[in-house]
């Protein structure tokens, strides 16, 4: 087994964890919540399942893609085990920083929101490689990429989702995971986002929960790993609609 095959492994184990948390929490039902008045989401990066679910035992069909082929096939078993939802689900191995893949998308399948929550990845040399380059064009600069790569290629494909939306004139939902709440007066970021890509409105939702990190997915903050097993955090929720 190669190392990035082996990174992809850990990485669904861990991300399991933590998003089975979430779903018994009912964070995943909150964040479904939020998407009232829509009715078919394109979910960016559905891990390993647990979101996917809760949306669709809200009524939503779902789009689901993945660029983690071990993470969507845990994500398809897991909704097949939990319902009849066969009608309702489509799961597409693929990488939304691919403009193919995009354009494949937007060609192919209606959906009225794009969602992006909890984006994240494993992340080691080959993907700094593969993504550096997306990274830069993106605007970000090499200093910021080396001192806090997962949250650079987070923006990035925040970015994306947002870009999608609004080639579809549709609304795109971001849930980030946070420190403290966020509103218009303290967000320097997604008000920007809702400028560059002429939303027409944005709206916040903050919750305040907990994540597992040591013994889940390690949370990291500006570049420090969190070994705390349970932390306080908060769920934002930001909507902006076209
Ligand atoms: C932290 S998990 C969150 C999963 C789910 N959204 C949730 O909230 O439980 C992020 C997922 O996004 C996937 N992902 C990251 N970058 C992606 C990309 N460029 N294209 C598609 N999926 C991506 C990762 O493989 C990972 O499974």
């Amino acid at each position: 087994m190669n190392s990035t095959q082996n990174d992809k492994l850990v990485y669904v184990d861990e991300w399991n964890v933590s998003s089975q948390y979430f779903y018994k929490n009912e964070y995943y039902s909150w964040m479904a919540d939020n998407l009232t008045g829509h009715k078919k989401v394109l979910e960016i990066g559905c891990g390993t399942g647990y979101s996917t679910l809760a949306l669709l035992e809200k009524g939503y069909d779902v789009i689901a893609i993945e660029k983690n082929e071990e993470c969507i096939r845990k994500a398809e078993h897991l909704v097949s085990e939990n319902g009849d939802f066969d009608s309702k689900v489509v799961f597409l191995q693929g990488d939304v920083a691919e403009e193919t893949f995009r354009n494949d998308l937007l060609e192919q399948y209606e959906f009225d929101v794009v969602i992006c929550w909890n984006i994240g990845s494993y992340w080691n040399r080959e993907m700094m490689t593969y993504y550096l380059p997306h990274m830069i064009e993106y605007g970000l600069d090499v200093q910021q990429i080396r001192v806090n790569p997962e949250s650079s290629y987070a923006e990035l494909i925040v970015w994306y989702a947002c870009k999608l939306a609004k080639e579809k004139n549709v609304s795109v939902n971001i849930v980030d995971r946070c420190g403290e709440q966020l509103n218009e007066h303290n967000d320097p970021y997604y008000k920007c986002l809702k400028d560059e890509f002429s939303f027409a409105k944005i709206e916040y939702k903050n919750k305040e929960g907990k994540s597992l990190s040591k013994g889940g997915r390690v949370l990291t903050t500006n570049g420090q790993a969190s070994f705390e097993s349970v932390m306080d955090i908060v769920f934002v929720s930001i909507l902006l609609d076209s």
